[in-house]
């Protein structure tokens, strides 16, 4: 079968797809036909040599982590999913025409593989982050870089729980935030002043690693109503860096609830053939991308 792999740390040329082995469903796991598979900054972050103390890899090593398929094949002890469902979840090496998961849930009606494949990692940080900055409903939270993947999730889960949302995003995602039920700025020069214009904050999240860690303090008045998940840097100034996932199939199950009464979606941004993982990588990596990037297999 066909694979994305890279055999040496580098820029998205280090990409090769490869024929391999397939690979099997050990226990506890499933192995699906892959149809997309989601691109995460972490994929093109462990391509580049970054978190490795998180996320250890041994070379030559399968790129992605989420993805979209048909279940063929079930590993001892799995219950509760068959041959030919149509699941989308959380695994190893997904940039390929077979993929093996371990954490799933059936994909909801009407939902395309495409759009599927985005959801796993996002939503599962998404849930993950409004729980530990503990905002609750009636309140307003600051979401700094709120119109990529995790944004979105947490624009639209936010509104769900009746927590008022100020999103800062680039000029052209401004109409995209407030349609995600948010109220929006533009980060840059003066943001401090335009959100204070908005009104009094009571967490904040930074979702786009920006080196605004100071200023969300300042706005929320206390580090621990503050939490990152792209600063390494962020524990520093005393505010939490949120970086062990949770649980994905209870994610994905809530997920699946709001997606099917038409209270989330992640939009594409774009989806690319898997001979172009590198661009899609490069395009990920510039650092603008609504909603999620994805391959399609
Ligand atoms: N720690 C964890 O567990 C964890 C989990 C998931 C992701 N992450 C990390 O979290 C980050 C976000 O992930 P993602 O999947 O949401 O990324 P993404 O989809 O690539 O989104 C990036 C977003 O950042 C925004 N942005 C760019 N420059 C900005 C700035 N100066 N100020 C504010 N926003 C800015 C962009 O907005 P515009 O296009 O509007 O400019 C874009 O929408 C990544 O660094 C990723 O590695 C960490």
């Amino acid at each position: 079968m066909k694979k994305v792999s890279f055999a040496e740390f580098g820029g998205p040329d280090v990409l090769q797809l490869i024929d391999a082995e397939e690979p099997h469903a050990g226990p506890g796991r499933i192995r699906i036909a892959v149809r997309a598979a989601g691109v995460n900054p972490v994929d093109w972050r462990l391509r580049e040599g970054q978190v490795l103390g998180a996320h250890p890899v041994e070379l030559p090593f399968g790129v992605g982590q989420d993805a979209a398929g048909v279940v063929d094949e079930i590993g001892e002890g799995v219950e509760g999913v068959e041959v030919g469902d149509r699941v989308f979840g959380e695994g190893t090496s997904t940039y390929a025409e077979f993929a093996v998961l371990g954490a799933w849930a059936r994909m909801p009606e009407g939902l395309s593989f495409e759009e599927a494949a985005g959801y796993p990692s996002v939503v599962e940080t998404a849930l993950r982050v409004l729980c530990e900055v503990g905002v609750r409903p009636g309140q307003t939270l600051l979401v700094s870089g709120a119109s990529g993947g995790v944004g979105s999730a947490v624009l639209q889960i936010a509104r769900e729980r009746g927590i008022t949302v100020i999103g800062t995003a680039g000029a052209a995602n401004q109409d995209y935030l407030r349609s995600l039920g948010a109220l929006a700025t533009t980060y840059g020069e003066g943001w401090v002043e335009r959100v204070r214009g908005i009104g009094p904050v009571d967490a904040a999240l930074d979702l786009a690693g920006s080196g605004v860690i100071r200023e969300l303090v300042e706005l929320t008045g206390d580090p621990r109503k503050v939490i990152s998940i792209a600063d390494l840097g962020a524990p520093d100034l005393g505010v939490r860096f949120s970086g062990v996932a949770g649980s994905v199939p209870d994610a994905l199950a809530e997920a699946a609830g709001l997606i099917a009464r038409g209270r989330l979606h992640i939009p594409v941004d774009k989806a690319y053939p898997l001979t172009e993982a590198a661009a899609a990588h490069a395009d990920s990596q510039a650092g603008h991308t609504r909603g999620r990037r994805v391959l399609v297999i």
